[in-house]
């Protein structure tokens, strides 16, 4: 993992530019991610019932902006042949794709065969291709008639999860070994339950739909993790983790310090990280300080962060595996308090925003900060322990079919060489699927925003995977298993 220059000599060209070589460990594996609505269509065929984005998507005036819906999608329900076939080209060893709950279970919770025998045949012709299957369990698509119970708010939700984890270890643990319980929960509970910008487009005052969301979603991961090591793990020998999402936090200044770092990181990845890879467990002190204490002031006799009782407390600590990392970009913050701010709307009181500089893609909140990812490795690292680690999302957006997409080359190029200087300074990360394999629905983006390797033309009907030229930069990567990075 040494890192030396390499003089890289343009065919064409009479001159020569530098570049810099960033290796990778011989057993690193490389693959790429997707999820079952983003990609599968089929929305209503062979007994699938209807789930939240369902509903989200269909409603007259929409939130989707191109008025889009996952009804067809990338149709990998019918195409996932040309799924396997766009891995196998590229050489990748493993394939992150999410189940979709409401394929799997009945409304009256009764295994749906129909879905289970779709992905089976999937894992099954993944396993033929020696490419691993690691699946996620929980991709935003919840069913309908949960939601109608009050979805994640609802303390009921986690026996149902509990349910649908059995469901699945049972069907396909012989085969599967990575298991990631939950995909971004910050994003879908403070979307969802909070702001409602994301499905099932609730707002709650002061978030407190999103903080019994985290909560409930935490105690559902937990429940599956020990279901799995009580019930499963002597015959499957299986890993399970969770997916957590998060930038890294800079100082906007020289006023800002590490302890506002801190603060921002345990507000945003502790609220979910801290009770299950700390080492003591339970969520940051300085996130349940705060809110106890502003729930006081609001004249509640509750907290708006639930309260773990000790036996959860203890289930959750170390119930995982693995942590499965989504990184797409960074913020700089500021604390309220240095902007004279009423912080009223925050509970974390500090401020976010993005560096002019920074390379902007077609996403508005996606600006490309490599070192964001080499810093918040390294948080992660001091702060849990130095965990097992996999990146299970990290890419770029542009425009449709923009195959030349030498945005995303670059991207991939700077950050894939940030997680190597992570790993030489002795992060554990040892799999990157990049997000995604093919363009997708972009959720409430609709169409209008890319993030695959291979194009797909949404009004084609054979939604033919066209590789961009990322999809030679993955595959250069894969062989050699080293990155090149231009140096200026
Ligand atoms: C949307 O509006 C049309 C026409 O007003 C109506 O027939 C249809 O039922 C509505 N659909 C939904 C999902 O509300
Ligand atoms: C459609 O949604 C937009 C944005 O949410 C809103 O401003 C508009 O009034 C809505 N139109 C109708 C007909 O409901
Ligand atoms: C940092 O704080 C000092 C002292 O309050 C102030 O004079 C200075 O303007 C601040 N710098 C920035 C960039 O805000
Ligand atoms: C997309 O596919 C349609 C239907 O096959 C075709 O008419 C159109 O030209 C294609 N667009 C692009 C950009 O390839």
């Amino acid at each position: 993992m040494k890192l030396f220059l390499k003089l890289l000599t343009l065919s064409s060209l009479n001159f020569a530019i530098f570049a810099e070589i960033y290796n990778f460990p011989s057993n690193f594996v490389w693959g790429a991610a997707s999820a079952s609505y983003q990609i599968e269509g089929a929305w209503n065929v062979d007994g699938r019932i209807p789930s939240i984005w369902d509903t989200a998507s269909h409603k007259n005036n929409s939130s989707v902006v191109d008025g889009s819906t996952g009804d067809d999608a990338a149709m990998s329900y019918y195409y996932y042949e040309k799924d396997i076939q766009a891995l196998k080209d590229i050489g990748f060893k493993t394939y992150r794709f999410s189940i979709a709950w409401p394929r799997v279970l009945t409304k009256t919770n009764q295994v749906n065969q129909a879905g289970i025998d779709y992905y089976s045949k999937l894992i099954d012709r993944l396993k033929e291709e020696e490419i691993k299957p690691m699946v996620t369990m929980y991709h935003w698509d919840l069913p309908q008639y949960l939601q109608d119970l009050g979805g994640w708010t609802n303390p009921a939700i986690v026996k149902y999860f509990e349910h649908y984890a059995d469901t699945l270890y049972k069907h396909f643990g012989d085969r599967v070994k990575e298991w990631i319980t939950f995909n971004e929960p910050a994003t879908f509970c403070d979307g969802g339950y909070s702001w409602g910008w994301h499905a099932p487009e609730i707002r709650t005052e002061k978030q407190i739909g999103g903080y019994l969301c985290s909560h409930h979603i935490l105690l559902a991961h937990g429940a599956a993790y020990h279901l799995y090591k009580n019930k499963y793990f002597a015959d499957q020998q299986g890993k399970v983790g969770i997916c957590l999402n998060t930038g890294y936090s800079f100082p906007a200044n020289e006023n800002v310090t590490d302890e506002h770092v801190d603060r921002a990181m345990h507000f945003g990845l502790g609220r979910y990280a801290n009770p299950i890879y700390s080492v003591d467990g339970d969520y940051p002190r300085v996130m349940r300080e705060a809110i106890d204490q502003k729930s006081t002031d609001e004249g509640r006799r509750w907290s708006r962060l639930p309260h773990f009782t000790t036996a959860q407390v203890e289930s959750l600590h170390g119930a995982a595996d693995f942590l499965a990392l989504n990184y797409y970009t960074s913020s700089l913050i500021q604390p309220y308090s240095h902007l004279g701010w009423n912080p009223a709307d925050s509970d974390s009181e500090i401020h976010s925003f993005h560096d002019d500089n920074w390379k902007r893609s077609s996403s508005s909140w996606l600006v490309s900060v490599p070192e964001g990812l080499y810093h918040l490795l390294l948080w992660i690292k001091d702060n849990y322990n130095n965990p097992l680690v996999y990146i299970t999302e990290n890419g770029w957006s542009d425009l449709p079919m923009t195959i030349e997409d030498d945005g995303r080359v670059e991207y991939l190029r700077e950050h894939l060489a940030a997680m190597s200087r992570a790993i030489t300074d002795g992060c554990r990360v040892e799999t990157y699927t990049v997000w995604s394999l093919t363009d997708n629905f972009e959720w409430m983006r609709g169409y209008t925003e890319r993030f695959g390797i291979y194009a797909i033309n949404f009004t084609d009907p054979e939604r033919k995977r066209i590789p961009k030229n990322s999809v030679d930069l993955m595959k250069q990567v894969v062989r050699d298993n080293f990155v090149e990075v231009e140096k200026d």
